[in-house]
């Protein structure tokens, strides 16, 4: 056995927009529960971190839908995500949420550092703006056709179908989410993080450095990107949901989802290690720790280039040794949906199988969709827990300690 090492294993923090169902743990949390504990169970020193992602457009469109507040909205859902991934089995070491004030202090720490490092430019730019509903639009608020792959549905900070991040402004004729008008352009200051400034940093980095060892759909996506050119990003927004800008002329204005989010890694290890009575630094500075990302494969440019950006440009942190991303799963043909309600949620399963954690764990890993998007249908649930779990795993078991009692005394030689 090689010698023991610190892991610092993140997944991805789920918006708190709804309850947690099969793709996300078949994507995301039981491969990196599986990761983290094999890696205790042989010998490592372990940190498996998560949390509620509690910020960003979702969370207020949902709140908007139901007549409460964002808070109302994180406070529901974060309570029933928490107890479902205790109830199913997943051993985080710390669930925290980006509501804490320590990832307030965190993120805004963060955003200061940057900031006094000249790492941002401040810039006034014109960004589309819905005149009836009194407000910018940025990310979910604004839909249009990726500018890349014609996808007519991709958002206003990126295109799900191809994971390309935009800018708003990329988009081809688009449209506000809350009124379906056409935007206008209006005037906006914001920071941004120019990614261009680290293009050098991340080609040596990931493409010249080890990282064919990355799964191929990762290293292929993030090649691509790099490849294209990357262009600044804002980093801030003009909502009133968020971690309110920290300096001068960010009054009104919230740091973006996409920077606050992955800075809740860190604070989440900061609450587990004060908790345990440890220091939480060689968790994210020593440069012997493997850090690795367990992530959606929506998820991969905000891992494999925003945020090692954010980090390199902070300069204290160590980058991620791994960022292993999963495809999709599917539900009986048709995509997983939040809002159109297509889904198995955890709670329910739970609810109808309280002691069945291991078989729905077991189905989810022999149909991973490590390489492709895979199906995930209730005839394949049935049929890997009566053929696989019952007749084939059971049977082993009960020649086993049938033999071992009849010719060895029930005693293991
Ligand atoms: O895609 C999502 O559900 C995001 N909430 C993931 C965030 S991961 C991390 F950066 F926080
Ligand atoms: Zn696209």
């Amino acid at each position: 056995m090689s010698a023991s090492k610190r892991y610092t294993i993140t997944a991805a923090l789920p918006y708190t927009n709804g309850p947690i169902h099969i793709g996300h743990l078949a994507g995301v949390y039981v491969p990196a529960d599986i990761y983290a504990r094999y890696k205790r169970l042989t010998g490592n020193d372990v940190a498996f971190i998560c949390g509620s992602d509690e910020h960003g457009v979702p969370i207020t469109i949902k709140a908007k839908k139901e007549g409460v507040t964002p808070q109302d909205i994180v406070d529901k859902y974060h309570a029933i995500i928490k107890k479902s991934f205790e109830d199913f089995g997943i051993t985080f070491d710390n669930y925290s949420r980006t509501s804490a004030k320590t990832h307030h202090d965190t993120a805004s720490e963060f955003f200061m550092t940057l900031y006094n490092k000249h790492e941002f430019v401040e810039e006034v730019t014109e960004q589309l703006y819905d005149e009836e509903a009194n407000q910018f639009l940025a990310d979910r608020f604004v839909t249009g056709t990726c500018p890349k792959c014609g996808n007519e549905e991709a958002y206003g900070d990126q295109c799900e179908n191809c994971g390309t991040s935009l800018n708003a402004t990329d988009l081809i004729n688009p449209k506000s989410a809350i009124t379906g008008n056409v935007p206008t352009l209006k005037e906006t200051k914001h920071w941004f993080l120019p990614l261009n400034k680290h293009e050098a940093f991340l080609k040596e980095w990931i493409l010249k450095g080890h990282k064919k060892d990355w799964k191929p759909n990762v290293y292929g996506q993030v090649k691509s990107w790099i490849d294209d050119g990357l262009r600044p990003r804002a980093v801030t927004r003009d909502l009133d949901w968020g971690i309110p800008v920290p300096i001068p002329g960010g009054e009104g204005k919230v740091l973006y989802v996409w920077f606050d989010a992955p800075i809740g890694y860190i604070s989440a290890t900061k609450e587990w290690a004060a908790r345990e009575g440890k220091d939480w630094e060689p968790y994210w500075k020593d440069e012997h720790t493997k850090l690795v990302h367990f992530i959606g494969k929506d998820n991969i440019v905000f891992h494999c280039i925003i945020f090692p950006a954010m980090l390199k440009a902070e300069g204290s942190y160590i980058l991620p040794d791994n960022v292993p991303a999963n495809e999709f799963l599917n539900l009986e043909g048709n995509k997983l949906s939040t809002s159109k309600n297509w889904a198995v949620w955890l709670p329910d399963y739970l609810e109808d199988f309280p002691n069945e954690q291991d078989v729905l764990r077991y189905a989810l890993t022999a149909n991973a969709p490590e390489s492709k998007d895979n199906d995930f249908t209730w005839k394949d649930f049935q049929a890997r827990n009566n053929n696989e779990l019952v007749a084939i795993f059971g049977n082993f078991i009960n020649r086993v300690v049938v033999l071992t009692h009849k010719y060895y005394d029930g005693v293991v030689p």
